[in-house]
C-alpha cells in the first residue's frame, strides 16, 4: 500500500478560499470565524473494480468559431410548464443544475414529483438524506408511480457513479450534495473540500455521458447556496426555491442558466398531495374584497417575464411608544422608510409619529420598484382611513422627490390588469409615450406627483 500522506489545510465556508493557516477572518470575503481545517489525504479510492472519477479524455485543439456545429440534441420536455420554462425549455443533456432553497421549503418534494412523472425515462434518485421507506411515503402522497424510477440510498460518490453506469439513467437527482463523500478526500461529509469535489466529480460525469444531474443543496442563514460559491460557478443553472413555510406559494427562479433567461419564474403551490403548478397566480395574489378596507392596494409587478398581480396591505397608526415601528415583510424595510420620508417631506404627510406596518399577500417578496406606488396608495389609504376602490390597480417607481416614475414593460402590466377585470390602472405620466391607448379598453391614469394621486384618490 502507498504511503499515506497526510494533509491538512484551511478552508473559507463562506467563499471557498484555501488558506495556509488559520485566520480569525478571511482575507478574501472578510467573513469572520469561518475558517475550518480540513484534512486531506492524497491516498485514492479503494473500491475494487470502481472507476474512480470521471475524466473528459478528449484532447482539445484550436477550432474557428465558425467552424464549430451545434449538433441539435434535444432537450428533455419535463413534465409541466413552470419547470420547463425556468429551465429555458427544458432540460438540456449534460446539463448539471443546482437546486437550492431552504429546510422544508420542496425541495426533495418537487425533484421526486419530476421523476415520478417523467414517464418513459430512467431515473435515478439518490439519496443521502431519507430512507427508501420515507421516499415510497412521499411517493404515494404525491400519488404518482413511474416504473422507471430507481431509488438509491447511498452517498459514496464511487459507489453512486458505478451503480449509475450499470443503470445508464436518462436524468440522475441527488438528494443532497451535502450529504455526499467522496473516497478522494479523508474530510467528513458536508465540509467545503467534500461538496466541491463532490459537485466537481458529478460535473464530469455529467459532460462525458450527457445525462443531466440534479444537485439538491440546502441553504445557509445568510441565504447563499451552504457551501463555497464556486459550485455556483461550476455548475450550468442555479434555481433558487423561494417562499415563506407559513404560505403556500413556492417561487422556482433560475439565478444563473447557462441555456436560457434568468428572467423567468415558475409559481407552485404546496398541497397536501405534493406540488401543484399555478397557471394564473394573479387571480389568487389578489383577495376578492366583499366591502371597501382602508390600506389595501394592488400593484402590478413584474417577476421576470411575467407580469403578476400583487395585494399591497398598510396598517399606519399612532406610535403607541415614542419611536415609531415600521416593519415591513415581503418588502425592503429601507425602501419602505424612503417611501415614508417621501411622504412626510415633499407632500407633508405627518407619519414621523406614526407606526408603518406593510405586508405583501401570498408571503411573496417583491423587488420591482413598480410597487412603490401601491405601497403609497396603501399607506395614504390607512393613514386617511378611506378605502381605495378594489377596481383601481398600480403601477409605477416614487422618486426622491416625490415624482412618479416610469417603469418597463408598461404594455404586460397593463394588459394583464385588464385581463383580471380592472377598471383603472394608474402609471407615470412619463410613460405615457410607450403606450398605445386604443389597444386597451381600460382606463389609464396617468400621474406626475404624489399630490396628484392624493387628490384623485382621497
Ligand atoms: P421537502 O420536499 O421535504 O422539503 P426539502 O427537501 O426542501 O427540505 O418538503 C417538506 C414540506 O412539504 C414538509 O413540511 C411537508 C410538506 N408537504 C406537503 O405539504 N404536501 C406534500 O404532498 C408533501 C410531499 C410535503
Ligand atoms: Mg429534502
Amino acid at each position: 500500500m502507498a504511503k499515506q500522506k497526510v494533509k491538512t489545510t484551511f478552508y473559507c465556508q463562506s467563499c471557498g478560499t484555501q488558506h495556509a493557516k488559520w485566520m480569525g477572518k478571511c482575507s478574501e470575503c472578510g467573513t469572520w470565524n469561518s475558517i475550518v481545517e480540513e484534512v486531506i489525504t492524497n491516498e485514492t479510492a479503494a473500491v475494487p473494480g470502481v472507476k474512480e472519477t470521471f475524466s473528459i479524455k478528449k484532447t482539445s485543439r484550436p477550432i474557428l468559431i465558425d467552424e464549430v456545429e451545434i449538433s441539435d440534441i434535444p432537450r428533455i420536455k419535463l413534465p409541466g410548464t413552470e419547470l420547463n420554462r425556468v429551465l429555458g425549455g427544458g432540460l438540456v443533456p449534460g446539463s448539471l443544475i443546482l437546486f437550492g432553497g431552504d429546510p422544508g421549503i420542496g425541495k426533495s418534494t418537487l425533484m421526486l414529483q419530476m421523476s415520478l412523472r417523467l414517464k418513459g425515462k430512467k431515473i435515478v434518485y439518490v439519496t443521502g438524506e431519507e430512507s427508501e421507506q420515507q421516499i415510497k411515503m412521499r411517493a404515494n402522497r404525491i400519488g404518482n408511480a413511474n416504473p422507471t424510477c430507481f431509488l438509491l440510498t447511498e452517498t459514496n460518490t464511487q459507489s453512486i457513479f458505478h451503480h449509475i453506469s450499470e443503470l445508464q439513467p436518462d436524468v440522475v437527482v441527488v438528494d443532497s450534495i451535502q450529504t455526499l463523500h467522496t473516497a478522494v478526500l479523508d474530510s467528513s461529509p458536508g465540509s467545503i473540500s467534500q461538496i466541491r469535489e463532490s459537485a466537481s466529480e458529478f460535473m464530469r460525469f455529467a459532460k462525458e455521458t450527457g445525462t443531466p444531474v440534479f444537485l439538491i443543496g440546502h441553504i445557509t442563514k445568510e441565504g447563499s447556496i451552504a457551501g463555497p460559491k464556486i459550485l455556483e460557478h461550476m455548475v450550468d443553472v442555479v434555481l433558487q426555491f423561494e417562499g415563506d413555510r407559513n404560505h403556500f406559494y413556492r417561487l422556482l427562479r433560475a439565478k444563473k442558466n447557462r441555456f436560457g433567461s434568468t428572467n423567468e419564474l415558475g409559481i407552485y403551490e404546496m398541497q397536501g398531495s405534493g406540488l401543484k403548478e399555478v397557471p394564473n397566480p394573479s387571480d389568487i395574489l389578489i383577495s376578492n374584497r366583499e366591502e371597501p378596507l382602508s390600506g389595501v392596494a394592488v400593484s402590478a409587478t413584474m417577476e421576470g417575464m411575467r407580469p403578476l398581480l400583487i395585494e399591497v396591505q398598510a396598517l399606519v397608526s399612532t406610535a403607541a411608544y415614542g419611536t415609531p415601528q415600521r416593519s415591513a415583510t415581503g418588502f425592503d424595510t429601507r425602501r419602505l422608510n424612503m417611501l415614508l420620508a417621501v411622504l412626510e417631506k415633499r407632500c407633508g404627510f405627518r407619519l414621523s409619529a406614526k407606526d408603518v406596518f406593510l405586508n405583501i399577500a401570498g408571503g411573496i417578496k417583491v423587488d420591482d420598484p413598480a410597487i412603490d406606488l401601491a405601497v403609497i396608495t396603501a399607506i395614504l389609504s390607512s393613514n386617511e382611513d378611506v378605502p381605495v376602490t378594489a377596481k383601481y390597480c398600480f403601477a409605477a417607481e416614487v422618486g426622491l422627490s416625490g415624482e412618479i416614475r416610469p417603469v418597463s414593460k408598461i404594455d404586460q402590466r397593463i394588459s394583464e390588469a385588464e385581463k383580471l377585470g380592472f377598471e383603472a390602472i394608474f402609471v407615470s405620466k412619463y410613460n405615457k409615450k410607450g403606450i398605445n391607448r386604443s389597444d386597451f379598453n381600460i382606463e389609464i391614469i396617468f400621474i406626475g406627483k404624489v399630490e396628484e394621486l392624493y387628490n384623485k384618490l382621497f
